[in-house]
């Protein structure tokens, strides 16, 4: 029998932490935005479209977080330090990151990807986390604690067809995550990887509702489902909190069974 959804995450007490999410204007970013904030927590949420994500804002407000608006691109060194100088300034400090922003704006064959349609996969995914984790590794280094999750893909480990840059830009995360890992494990700073599969999202809507490619996906998935966002949002939780104390660049995986077949 297949593992019925499951929309309520399970929850942690993060009362009195302070959380900066990026890509949480839609999407799984979103629902962990909105699920750190049911749990206690005050975000900061970042995505290119402002009004998106100050709606996203508002949300969390209604769910008693405080909430800081910091519309920026994340390939963006300027934008991104600027954002991280608002946290410092608003909140004196950052405990947990969730690097969610990414694109995954082609599905063709390897042959036919244009030089720019890579750097842009590469700036985003990879550039755009590296740059995050780095202005925020910066505030939590300086406390001496924090929590980086890292959002990649399953194709980070294993192949997709159709998806040259996205999944070297993933494997280069997941590659990001373990040296943090070790460069920050001395000083209070876990960076962990947080690997979905096929989640309902905008990001899928295209392959989920085409005609041969919905089938091919489901056929590869365990549980014969694709994840909905609130599923991932107990692992990112997980990942954050200090139930996990001992886990540091761990690559949690989270994907309807898809990598163990
Ligand atoms: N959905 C899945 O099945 C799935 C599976 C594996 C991994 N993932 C990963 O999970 C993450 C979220 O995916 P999703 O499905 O929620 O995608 P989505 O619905 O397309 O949302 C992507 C999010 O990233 C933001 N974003 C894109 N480019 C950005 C930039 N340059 N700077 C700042 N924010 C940017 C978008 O906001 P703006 O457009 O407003 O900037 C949006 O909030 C991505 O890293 C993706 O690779 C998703």
């Amino acid at each position: 029998m297949n593992a019925a959804p499951r929309s309520e995450p399970v929850t942690f007490d993060f009362t009195g932490r302070r959380v900066w999410v990026t890509g949480a204007s839609r999407g799984l970013g979103r629902a962990m935005a909105l699920g750190f904030a049911a749990a206690g927590a005050d975000v900061a949420l970042t995505a290119r479209t402002a009004d998106a994500v100050q709606s996203v804002s508002a949300e969390a407000e209604a769910l008693g977080a405080k909430t800081l608006v910091l519309p920026a691109s994340v390939s963006d060194p300027a934008a991104v330090t600027g954002a991280v100088a608002d946290i410092a300034a608003a909140w004196g400090g950052l405990d947990v990151l969730v690097n969610c922003a990414g694109v995954s704006p082609t599905f063709k064959r390897a042959e036919l990807v244009e030089d720019e349609e890579w750097r842009h996969v590469l700036d985003v995914n990879v550039t755009g986390s590296f740059i995050c984790a780095r202005e925020a590794g910066r505030l939590m280094l300086d406390a001496g604690s924090g929590a980086i999750v890292n959002v990649s893909s399953i194709h980070g480990q294993v192949g997709m067809e159709r998806m040259a840059a996205y999944s070297a830009s993933k494997g280069a995360v997941d590659a990001l995550t373990r040296t943090l890992a070790l460069e920050w494990a001395g000083r209070g700073v876990r960076v962990n990887t947080l690997s979905p599969g096929y989640f309902e999202t905008d990001m899928t809507e295209a392959l989920r509702g085409h005609k041969k490619w919905r089938g091919h996906l489901l056929s590869r998935i365990p549980l014969g489902r694709f994840g909905v966002p609130e599923e991932l949002v107990s692992a990112a939780l997980f990942l954050s909190s200090d139930a996990s104390g001992f886990i540091t660049g761990s690559n949690l995986v989270v994907d309807g069974g898809w990598t163990a077949a």
